[in-house]
This record gives C-alpha cells, sequence and structure tokens, in this order.
C-alpha cells in the first residue's frame, strides 16, 4: 500500500507537459484489433488502465509493447475473444474491446461487467446497439456469450443517451460491417473524434465524429496505422484547479484549448485569469479565489463529469458558496465526504452539493479516495490545506494520472509517495 504526504499551502508555479488522453487510448487500443498487422500508437502514459489494455490485448493473443510513451501492437495473430473476469473488474471500461472482438472473431465472450465506485454502470446501450448491428448476445451466469453469422450488417442506431462507450463500441463494430450505420444522438466527446480519425486512417470511412450524428460507411478490411492521440482535457482541467486552489500560476503545454471550453469559463468566473496560446494555456489564480457559482455536469460539450471532483475541491477555499450538479452519475459526491473531514462545509442533497467556501482554510489530515477523479481532489485540497495531508487509495488515481507527484512537484508543491508498510516497520 502507498500513500502520498502533501505538506499544503504552497503556490504552485511553473509549466506543466499534459499527457494522453486515458479515455482516447483505452478504444484505440481496443481499435488495434481490427486491423491485420502492427500499429504504433504514441502518447499513451503509463496508467494502470492502460496498463490493464495492454494485458488485455495479449489475452487475446496479440503481441503488445509500450515503450516511453508508444504503444505496439501487433494484431495479426489475435486468436482470443474472451476477456476474463478478473480484467473485466479491474476495468469496468474494458467493455469498450467487445465491439472490435465481435467485429474481428465473430464472438466474444466477456463477464458482465460489475458496477464501479461510480454507480450501476448498466451497459444496456452498448448491448441493444450491438443486437441492432446483428450480434447474438445471450446472458448467462454472469457472462455474456456474443456471436455474428459472418460479417456485421450495418443499421440506423438511435441511442436514448449520448453514452460515449456505446457509441465507441458502436464505431468499432460497424466500420466493418456491410453496409452503412447511422449512429443518432451519439457522444460528441473529443475521444470519438480521435477514436474515428484513428479508424479512419486505418481506412474506416467514417463521417460526422463529434457531432451528434456520424455516418459509418462499412469497409471490407482495416489496415495497420501509426496515430499519436489527443492529450488529456481531464488532468488539463485537474491541473487548472490545482492553480485555482493554490493562488498558482501553471503553464499547461500540448493542451488543445478547444477541449477546455467548457472549463475555461468555469474558472475564469472564479476570478482565474486564463491565458491560450496556440497549445499552450496559462493560469493566474487570485489570491482569493471566487465562487464557481453553478456548476452543472453535462455530456460534451457540456461541462465534463470527471473534472467535477478537482474543482469542488477548488470551490472549498473559495470566497463564496458554489453549487455542483452532478446529472451524469448516481455516486459521483464521494469525496465530499473527506473534504468535510479537512475542514470543508458541504451539503449533499442527492444529485446536488452546495460548498460553502467563504475562503474557508483546509486542514490537513488522513483522507482515503475512493474513485479516481475523487483521488485528485484530494490531492488538490491538500495542496490548499494548512498542515499534512496524508492521501491513501492511490490505486485509484494510478488509473488516470502519470506521475502526479512528481508533475506537482515539478512546480513548487511539496508532495512524496510512501510506502506504508515503511511506516509499520519502524
Ligand atoms: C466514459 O465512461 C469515460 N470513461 C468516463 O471517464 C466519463 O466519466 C464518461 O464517459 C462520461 O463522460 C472512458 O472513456 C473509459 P457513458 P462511459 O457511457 O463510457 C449511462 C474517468 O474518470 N449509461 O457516457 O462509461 C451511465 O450509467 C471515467 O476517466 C447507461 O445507462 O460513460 C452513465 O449514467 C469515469 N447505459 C451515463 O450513461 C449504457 O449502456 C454516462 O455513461 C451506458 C451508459
Amino acid at each position: 500500500m502507498q500513500k502520498l504526504i502533501v505538506d499544503g499551502g504552497k503556490r504552485l508555479n511553473g509549466t506543466i507537459r499534459i499527457h494522453g488522453a486515458k479515455n482516447s487510448v483505452l478504444p484505440v487500443l481496443a481499435a488495434t484489433l481490427l486491423t491485420n498487422g502492427q500499429s504504433i500508437i504514441h502518447n499513451c502514459p503509463h496508467l494502470s488502465d492502460v496498463d490493464c489494455s495492454v494485458r488485455i490485448l495479449k489475452n487475446l493473443g496479440c503481441k503488445v509493447k509500450h515503450v516511453n510513451s508508444s504503444v505496439t501492437v501487433d494484431s495479426s495473430n489475435s486468436d482470443g475473444f474472451e476477456i476474463p473476469d478478473a480484467m473485466m473488474r479491474e476495468m469496468r471500461s474494458s467493455i469498450v474491446f467487445l465491439g472490435a472482438i465481435i467485429a474481428r472473431h465473430g464472438q466474444a465472450r466477456i463477464s458482465f461487467p460489475g458496477g464501479c465506485e461510480l454507480g450501476p454502470r448498466p451497459i444496456d446501450l452498448h448491448l441493444d446497439s450491438l443486437r441492432q448491428l446483428g450480434v447474438i448476445i445471450e446472458e448467462d451466469h454472469g457472462f455474456l456469450h456474443c456471436k455474428s453469422n459472418g460479417r456485421l450488417n450495418g443499421a440506423k442506431i438511435t441511442l436514448s443517451f449520448p453514452s460515449v462507450g456505446a457509441t465507441e463500441n458502436i464505431l468499432l463494430a460497424a466500420c466493418t460491417a456491410k453496409g452503412d450505420t447511422m449512429i443518432l444522438n451519439a457522444a460528441r466527446e473529443p475521444e470519438i473524434s480521435d477514436l474515428a480519425d484513428f479508424l479512419n486512417a486505418c481506412g474506416a470511412k467514417i463521417h460526422g465524429a463529434g457531432g451528434g450524428t456520424i455516418l459509418i460507411n462499412g469497409v471490407q478490411k482495416l489496415r495497420p496505422s501509426e496515430y499519436t492521440v489527443i492529450p488529456d482535457r481531464i488532468a488539463a482541467a485537474t491541473f487548472l484547479a490545482a492553480a485555482a486552489a493554490t493562488q498558482g500560476h501553471l503553464i499547461l503545454q500540448d493542451v488543445i484549448p478547444a477541449h477546455l471550453s467548457p472549463v475555461i469559463p468555469v474558472f475564469e468566473d472564479a476570478g482565474c485569469e486564463i491565458d491560450i496560446r496556440g497549445r499552450e494555456i496559462s493560469i493566474i489564480a487570485p489570491r482569493r479565489l471566487q465562487s464557481f457559482k453553478t456548476v452543472r455536469t453535462m455530456p460534451y460539450p457540456g461541462f465534463p463529469t470527471d473534472a467535477q471532483a478537482p474543482v469542488m475541491a477548488a470551490s472549498t477555499i473559495a470566497d463564496g458558496t458554489s453549487i455542483f450538479i452532478e446529472t451524469i452519475f448516481e455516486n459521483r459526491f464521494k469525496h465530499a465526504a473527506e473534504l468535510m473531514r479537512m475542514g470543508a462545509h458541504i451539503k449533499i442533497e442527492g444529485r446536488v452539493a452546495v460548498v460553502e467556501g467563504n475562503n474557508r482554510r483546509l486542514w490537513g489530515v488522513p483522507v482515503e479516495a475512493a474513485d479516481l477523479r475523487g483521488a485528485a481532489a484530494l490531492v488538490i485540497a491538500g495542496l490548499a490545506a494548512e498542515g499534512t495531508t496524508e492521501i491513501t487509495g492511490l490505486q485509484y488515481l494510478d488509473r488516470g494520472y502519470e506521475r502526479l507527484e512528481d508533475l506537482l512537484s515539478g512546480v513548487g508543491a511539496s508532495i512524496k509517495r510512501k510506502n506504508i508498510e515503511e511506516d509499520i516497520k519502524k
């Protein structure tokens, strides 16, 4: 077990390069299954979710290497079509491999991905969409047995909710189907466009990704390709929140500012000065952060649910009341209880959290993370707190942030990672 030890009260000041987007790398790695050969994916961060995706590809018979920030996948001899229960439980977003496995092998066997720390995480939209493409899916003793009779058939699919994962599974299954597929009410997240760009680089014919209606002209087969995924907009938003919480001045390099357009106005409302130059964003936070007013999470291009926890952490030391409305996930306020242990004033009513900042100081205490973005929120609170904060539950943090403590130390934070066994030995 490990913990982070943060000595708070230090202003962040410096430059941070943003790593590749976790939520792009996962579907793009799944997509390499569809290309009969060796693809190289650049800008892949070393995260436990990426490591899990690499293990899934190896389990499916691919040769995979992750060297520096490039992942090389040779799927020529892929012969597996099962994802074991342990892997599905380790990363429930492994569901995004389903469409690719079926399109490549004509069958798939995966265990029903359980819920996760954010709530039940249903996959009905994924399964209904795949059935419309001709996949026969039987649920048996917690496993999904999926089969297709030869190539899938294009279909017109309307999603009742613009699900990111379901949109990705349709793209992965439909790009080599017979005929055309249209997705109505598709997710519009930048990671969808990134996946479509990779698939098109491999020879797919996908039009309109990034918008609500996507047209896919099925092709016979795809070829391997070399590709660089987009920067992680949620990691960027997390560092903006860290600057805001520490009256800091950060320059974020290698971002795509347009991907942060739902987030930047929220920080400007709170009194931060944001400057955009090409692929760089700089933030100068005020000495007294103002309230974040009302932050409502929505599908892109609305405010991203993944940035809710980090921004809430910054709002706890703002001068005023901020309201957070979490419309995407049922159970995404777990970090609030830990922030309250640090002295934050937060009231939760269902999907609404009211944070009374009043420029309250936080104090450092031992806290425990319960999910990925909640872990980032606790780090941000620790940076702002007086005294020392000890954060456990780093297995969540390491799913989505590469070397977070090194990057923060590089811009003035006092933060280090320790093995808890060390303490017990003393
Ligand atoms: C993706 O999850 C991201 N994960 C999540 O990021 C992100 O929070 C989410 O999109 C929303 O932007 C990856 O890309 C790996 P959804 P996904 O399908 O695909 C309901 C992080 O922190 N729903 O858009 O699972 C679902 O219950 C992670 O990086 C159904 O009802 O999100 C939820 O309420 C967390 N039925 C809502 O839709 C379905 O079949 C959003 O889910 C599928 C989803």
